[in-house]
């Protein structure tokens, strides 16, 4: 995780790295650092806590001069979160500076060999290792950086995205990516480095997404070389058109980017429709689909791949894809599919789900299903991502940036991306009748609107809110296509609040959770007026006869839930298979005001990031 931001050219570089470092701060959150030079000599200021701890720490400590520099905003793997932990780390001469996001799995032993060699290390971290590696190969072999790190690096075991520059050579930046990402801005004269481009967007739309086993020299008043870590190939890179602007990466005037995202949801499902649904043709477009028909049509099952929220968005197209496209489907962790020698044969499809196209656990569960014979869809958020070039073919959900790390607008778009896809290959499977088909499909279009009324719950959600706040556990209760909610809206709440959620089967709740149940627990019911309604209306029987305090989440104009629960709050009426699009925002709310009233940090939870590079 952690991000890493770099500068060479004819700006200050302080205040675009540390601008760049807040934008990065969703990557990793618990130290940061810089290192700039100042035209004789390095400048280091680095401390445990955020971005804004090291802008007052550094500009006490250190003069803010230099155009050439580097910064780190960290999520701690090896070694605890504390200043001497925090990136950039030095080599033992002082010369060399390095910031990496990433994990040197191999590093102990290299610490031992390098120990053996008169090295010393201040820090508990495998970054500061590679770095007196690379200055060992520098040393012994009397070679200029580029070649040092390269050499380093092919006995490093891991994943890395590095920037490393020389004080004694002060016109370069090394850079390395294998496993986390790395872009280089190109602008006038002036070259940016990032783990992803939203640091440097004002000032070009030029950008190089190194990939994997690729590293660069970017020099000052020349050209970037790009080149193989491993081998001598020299590669001619690929300068890449960002679309992103800043206006998507700025708060627009709301409290935390999670209120903004949960709110951008009617228009970043349109963004997802957009060019795809066709209402009127009554068709659905979408060319990695299109472009593999047959594979998909010809699969004996559908296999999905993905980690937290995107696993949840799965188990929603799990009901999807099989009840209208009748295709057998099976979601897995990606972390648990990875390491338990699944059998995957050239007959399986894998869709793998991720808003950030970077998780590493993810990742190697679309190599190892590749690596199988299996043809392997992505479905991502980012554009470029690993992931998305990792994957055979994918669709994208256009979401736009989502920076809180509770995922929000992520998960509907990927809902509505697979509901796409299930819709199409049901067309084409002949598993939905034409009329059943145009009839889903103005139903979808009515989302963003009907998204845009359950967002009027808001106040009314912040007064429950606010009742049911001090609560010490939660239960989440949800059948068929909105049992995966449930599960969301437990997990919404355990990450920004830290309350203890539960989401569960509603019928299963007797087979365990029931025992639970008292006059302190606050049960969340989703109990929309399709999906075995009355089923859930005796669960809801079941709670209060035992105490519980129920919200019920329920069809506009529902009365039997009213009359039995202690809240319901009110979604628009839609189809069964379109309903997680709607239940799910009241739960965005309902976590989102909880954690506010508690005083927690909404868009940078403890010990969660955004994107989790590691294992
Ligand atoms: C982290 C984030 C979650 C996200 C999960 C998977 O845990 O905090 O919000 O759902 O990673 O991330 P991905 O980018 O693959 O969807």
């Amino acid at each position: 995780m952690c991000g890493i931001v770099g500068y060479i050219g004819h700006r200050d570089a302080y205040p675009i790295i540390l601008n760049g470092l807040q934008r990065l701060e969703y990557r990793g959150y618990d130290s940061a650092g810089i290192a700039l030079y100042d035209g004789t000599d390095i400048k280091l200021s680095k401390t445990k806590g955020k971005v804004s701890d090291l802008k007052s720490k550094l500009e006490n400590e250190i003069s803010t001069e230099g155009t050439l520099g580097i910064g780190h905003t960290r999520w701690a793997t090896h070694g605890v979160p504390n200043d001497v932990n925090s990136h950039p780390h030095y080599s033992n001469s002082g010369d060399l500076v390095i910031i990496h996001n990433g994990i040197i799995e191999n590093y102990e032993s290299l610490k031992k060999e390098l120990t053996k060699r008169g090295y010393t290390f201040k820090s508990d971290t495998d970054t500061e290792v590679l770095i007196n590696l690379i200055e060992d190969v520098k040393k012994n072999d009397d070679t200029k950086l580029g070649k040092a790190v390269q050499v380093a690096l092919n006995q490093v075991v891991g994943a890395y995205a590095i920037a490393v520059f020389d004080k004694t050579k002060p016109n370069e930046i090394v850079v390395a990516r294998l496993g986390s990402p790395l872009a280089i801005g190109i602008g006038e004269d002036e070259f940016f480095i990032a783990s992803d481009a939203s640091p440097f967007i004002e000032y070009t739309k030029n950008a190089i997404y190194l990939e994997d086993g690729e590293m660069a020299i970017v020099r000052r008043h020349k050209d970037i070389k790009v080149r193989k870590i491993k081998g001598d190939a020299i590669v001619d890179p690929y300068v890449q058109e960002l679309k992103l602007n800043l206006e998507q990466i700025e708060k627009g005037g709301y409290e935390h980017f999670m209120l903004k995202e949960i709110y951008e949801q009617p228009s970043a499902i349109l963004d997802t429709f957009r060019g795809r649904l066709l209402s009127k043709e009554a068709i659905i477009k979408m060319s990695g689909v299109e472009d593999n028909m047959k594979k998909f049509l010809n699969a004996d099952r559908i296999i999905i791949v993905a980690c937290g929220t995107s696993w949840h968005a799965g188990l929603v197209a799990e009901y999807i894809f099989e009840d209208l496209a009748r295709i057998p489907v099976e979601v897995e962790y990606a972390s648990e599919f990875r390491y338990r020698n699944p059998v995957i044969t050239e007959k399986d499809m894998v869709i793998a789900i991720s808003q950030s196209g970077e998780t590493a656990d993810t990742l190697a569960a679309i190599k190892l299903a590749k690596s199988k014979g299996a043809f392997v869809f992505g479905v991502c958020n980012v554009v470029g991502s690993s992931i998305a070039r990792e994957t055979d073919a994918g669709a994208y959900t256009h979401a736009g940036p989502e920076i809180g790390v509770a995922s929000t607008k992520a998960f509907t778009t990927q809902i509505t991306v697979l509901t796409l896809m299930a819709l199409r290959l049901a067309r084409a499977k002949g598993t939905i009748s034409s009329s059943d088909f145009r009839m889903h499909l103005l139903e979808l279009e009515m989302i963003p609107q009907k998204v845009e009324e359950a967002l009027k719950s808001d106040s009314y959600v912040q007064t429950i809110a606010d009742i049911y706040k001090d609560s010490k556990n939660f239960l989440y209760l949800g059948r068929g296509y909105n049992f995966p909610v449930a599960l969301e809206g437990a997990l919404k709440l355990k990450e920004i609040s830290y309350i203890h959620a539960e989401g569960y089967p509603a019928a299963e709740m007797k087979h365990g959770p029931i025992a639970l149940i008292d006059e302190q627990m606050p049960v969340v019911v989703i109990a929309t007026k399709k999906g075995h309604y009355d089923k859930v209306v005796s669960n809801i029987q079941e709670i209060k006869a035992r105490k519980g305090k129920i919200i019920g989440i329920v069809t506009k104009g529902d009365e039997s839930v009213k009359a039995l629960a202690d809240f319901v709050i009110e979604v628009p009426e839609t189809l069964e298979s379109l309903s997680p699009l709607l239940t799910t925002i009241p739960l965005q709310l309902l976590s989102y005001y909880i954690a506010v009233y508690l005083g927690k940090n909404v868009d940078q939870p403890r010990n969660l990031a955004k994107s989790v590079t590691v294992e």
